[in-house]
Parts: structure tokens; sequence; C-alpha cells
């Protein structure tokens, strides 16, 4: 074994495991063990600033909501007059006769975006809340 390697066993439900497979084998990886690498690097650059106190980040909110619910766009645009200092812009996707996608770009403290990560989180009619990060405080 290489120097400084750990090897670890992981329980896996088969199903879990047959679709990683089926990516790896599109993206050209010799190897599972190379792309489970590669996949929790990207998890820990993903959720790395959620450590962090203070700090700045640059990154895209989306949110996949139900428009027929009531009450919903209304909620998730006043949300975003309240955090006009960390939203830079957003765009709208209507995704098909029900859904809609909601880009918004945010830049500033990661205090502020995680408070409104939750915030949108908790509006009735929302079906899916993910933050994707691009530039971390360091590279700012
Ligand atoms: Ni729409």
């Amino acid at each position: 074994m290489e120097e400084g390697v750990t090897r670890i066993g992981v329980s896996l439900p088969g199903n879990l495991l047959e679709e990683f497979d089926k990516i790896i084998s599109t993206r050209g990886y010799s190897s599972r063990s190379e792309a489970i690498r590669d996949a929790i690097r990207n998890y820990i650059s993903e959720y790395k600033w959620l450590d962090k106190e203070g700090g700045e980040i640059v990154g895209v909110i989306n949110v996949i909501y139900n428009h027929h619910y009531k009450g919903t766009s209304d909620a998730i645009i006043s949300l975003q007059h309240d955090f006009g200092d960390v939203i830079t812009t957003t765009m709208h996707i209507h995704l098909n006769e029900e859904s809609c996608l909601e880009m918004i770009i945010v830049k500033g403290g990661m205090e502020g975006i995680k408070k409104l990560v939750d915030r949108i989180m908790t509006i009735k009619g929302v079906a899916n809340v993910k933050l994707i990060t691009a530039v971390r405080e360091r590279t700012l």
C-alpha cells in the first residue's frame, strides 16, 4: 500500500454502487478507488465553507419549487428583497407546467448566505434547495 494511504470499508446499497459504477465507466476512471477519492474531494470542497466562521463566498443557490403552490413565488421574491446585500442577480427558468427553477447568484458573507438558504428551505412549496459555491474566500 502507498505511504499515507488508509484503507476503509464502506457498506453501500447495491443499487447505489451500481449507479456509481455506471457513471464512472462513462468518465474513464481506471479504478473505483480513484473515482471515490474524486467524489470525496468534491464533497469536501462543496461543504468546507460550512466549517468556517465569517469569510466571503461566491456561488449560486438553486431553488426548485412548484409555482402552483399559493404564496411560494411571493415568499421567495420577498426573501430576496430582504437579502439584497448578498444577492447579485436572479435567473428564473420555467422547467415544466408546474416546476420552476430559480437560480440566485450570491456574493458576500457566508453567514448571511447560510441564513438565506435556511430561510428558503422553510418556504412551503419549495422542493429542493442547493447551494453551489464557485469561489471561496482565499481566491476572492
Ligand atoms: Ni416559472
